[in-house]
């Protein structure tokens, strides 16, 4: 089971990626997380894309291409996997076309979160992230627990640099101009399912659920 989700930042990919992950017991990989993993780990792939991270740009197609297929070959992998933040244009698009058909692999479901730009810059400012388990919070809409804190691990939570407003206006930009591209992309071939990502987050999982089990009773 292979699903890609999509969406403009702060569209809640990676709070559907993780509860689907669980629903489904495959993992989800978010390009965002491995270079920010990357990044605070100074690692020379963390040291490559630290810039583009921090001014809200997309890293080189080459470079992401890299990490994904390192990353979906590994054995954790071999039942499925969530992509979250990939592909962000049409050439990465190409590129997982042809790298699943390098490993005999197709997609399953892609779906697209759609969320107004406002709504996405108010999201954004009150986010909260766990950097170790990868789950997402926002302090009015999806509180943790206990504050500060994430229910799974205890880790403290922190808010992303590029979350400022300005950085946030910026990340919508490059999704309008790069990214949007590629939803006519799986359009095109008929693949491309959209979901109103404005509900609140149960009733969107909802939705996502009941998507992914119709391609899985098609297929
Ligand atoms: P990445 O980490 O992928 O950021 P993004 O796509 O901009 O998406 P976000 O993580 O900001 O948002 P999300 O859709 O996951 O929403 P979330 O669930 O957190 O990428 C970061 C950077 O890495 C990029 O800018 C780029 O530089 C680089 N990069 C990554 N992938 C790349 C690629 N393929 N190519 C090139 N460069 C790449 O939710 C947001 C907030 O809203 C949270 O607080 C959440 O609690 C809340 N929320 C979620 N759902 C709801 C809801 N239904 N109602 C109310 N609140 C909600």
């Amino acid at each position: 089971m292979i699903i890609v989700l999509m969406g403009p930042p702060g569209a809640g990919k990676g709070t559907q990626a993780h509860k689907l992950s669980e629903e489904l017991g495959i993992p989800a990989l978010s390009t965002g997380d491995m270079f920010r993993s990357a990044i605070k780990g100074k690692t020379p792939v963390g040291q490559k894309v630290e810039q583009y991270v921090a001014q809200g740009d997309l890293v080189p197609d080459e470079l992401v291409t890299a990490v994904v297929e390192e990353r979906i070959t590994q054995s954790d992998c071999a039942d499925g996997f969530i992509l979250d933040g990939f592909p962000r244009t049409v050439g990465q698009a190409e590129t997982l076309d042809k790298m699943l058909k390098k490993y005999n692999l197709s997609l399953s479901s892609v779906i697209s979160l759609n969320v107004d730009d406002e709504t996405i810059v108010k999201r954004q400012g009150g986010r909260l992230l766990a950097p170790q388990s990868g789950r997402v919070y926002h302090k009015a809409f999806n509180p943790p627990k206990v504050e500060g804190k994430c229910d799974e691990t205890g880790e403290d939570l922190i808010q992303r640099t590029d979350d400022q407003e300005e950085v946030v206006r910026h990340r919508l930009k490059v999704y309008h101009e790069q990214t949007a591209p590629v939803l006519h992309y799986y359009e095109e071939q008929g693949a491309l399912v959209e979901v109103n990502g404005e509900q609140p987050v149960n009733e969107v999982f909802k939705s996502l659920v009941d998507i992914v089990r119709r391609s899985t009773a098609a297929a």
